[in-house]
């Protein structure tokens, strides 16, 4: 691969710090780094490769001369700057959801639908995480039995909310702690630590969360499978990093948990961690600061009815990694 000009959109948030991270790690060809962030964090530093590299404002100027932009940033910014950075030439891998459900915007999990990028005009999508982590497992069953219908409930971490949401459970568990009121609980409505939140986004006219409605939405256009039936509760948990799901799977033809331990197993992406009797499943604290998803509590669906080809499963994964920069940074591989 030829080296390339690199700039991050939101180097300063959880996800693009993981980003420029995961540049150093996977060696990709940067030729330069360009760090962007808002006008706040202008003039500070980050370290790349040992160096400390300028933080820039975020400016359509800024994007001259770059050839790969990993958008970490918020919808309304994505959806300002990127078509900046295209109209100069640059391809964008954004994680915002500003994007995603374009017609002319594929949007990618590489172990899924790689094929898709080559279709791209300048933006390429970075699905939700939960939507990323919950697909991993039920891609590789879909090819076997053909998923039909997917339930399920995520449990989902504070950094899902950005450094605001890490910083703010951090504040909460010491002042819980030592027994003080917690006061103003921004960026989450109420107190998150020694509880948790039903609700990640706004809801809809049947009592949805634009959270719930991405598994369902993203999915579809994920797997092309356009009739996808998914019924999807999003939770915010008190947990740092890493977010969870129970998964229930319907599938058109038998699949029994052997084989769909065994099928898991050999999938690209997944772990299986499935030994009730030694009390190995999967758990977020686990699954955190790498890039598999791990995959177990495999087993039967026994409420499923007559003639219905049912399986649930418990997955976790590191929703910063695999869930936004892994994934982006693997798009940009496949460029
Ligand atoms: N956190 C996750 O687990 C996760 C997972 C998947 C996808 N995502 C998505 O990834 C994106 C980034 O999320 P995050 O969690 O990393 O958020 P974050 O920690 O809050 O970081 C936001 C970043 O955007 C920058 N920014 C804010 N306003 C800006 C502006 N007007 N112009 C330029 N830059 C601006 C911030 O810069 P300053 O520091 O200067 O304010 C910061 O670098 C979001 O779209 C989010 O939905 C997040």
């Amino acid at each position: 691969m030829s080296e390339k000009v690199v700039a991050i959109l939101g180097a300063t948030g959880v996800v693009g710090r993981q980003m420029s991270e995961l540049l150093e790690e996977r060696e990709y060809p940067v030729k330069e780094l360009i760090p962007l962030a808002s006008s706040r964090s202008a003039g500070k530093t980050m370290q790349f490769r040992g160096e400390e590299v300028a933080i820039r404002e975020a400016t359509p100027e800024a994007f001259e001369g770059v050839d790969v932009v990993l958008g970490a940033a918020d919808d309304a910014t994505a959806k300002r700057l990127l078509p900046e950075a295209v109209k100069r030439g640059a391809t964008c891998v954004d994680n915002s959801h500003a994007f995603r459900l374009y017609d002319d915007v594929p949007l990618v999990i590489p172990e899924i639908n790689a094929e898709d990028v080559k279709w791209h005009n300048g933006i390429i999508s970075n699905p939700n995480c939960a939507t990323i982590i919950g697909l991993l497992p039920v891609w590789p069953l879909h090819q076997v039995a053909g998923v039909t219908r997917l339930i399920v409930s995520t449990y989902q971490a504070a950094s899902g909310a950005g450094m605001p949401g890490l910083t703010e459970l951090q504040r909460e568990m010491s002042l819980v702690a030592a027994g003080e009121d917690v006061g103003e609980t921004a960026p989450f409505a109420y107190q998150l630590a020694a509880n948790l939140i039903p609700q990640i986004g706004g809801f809809n006219e049947v009592g949805y969360t634009s959270e719930e409605m991405k598994m369902q939405n993203e999915g579809r256009k994920i797997c092309h499978l356009p009739n996808l039936l998914v019924n999807c509760t999003c939770v915010r948990i008190p947990v740092m990093r890493s977010h969870s799901e129970s998964i229930t799977m319907e599938f058109e033809r038998p699949i029994d948990p052997d084989t769909a331990r065994e099928v898991l197993a050999k999938a690209p992406g997944i772990r299986v961690v499935d030994d009730p009797e030694a009390l190995r499943y999967p758990m977020p604290l686990e699954a955190s600061d790498q890039d598999l998803i791990y995959v177990g509590r495999i087993r039967r669906d026994l409420s499923a009815p007559e003639g219905v080809n049912g399986l649930t499963l418990f997955c976790c994964g590191d929703q910063i990694r695999k869930g936004a920069a892994t994934n982006a940074v693997q798009i940009a591989e496949l460029l």
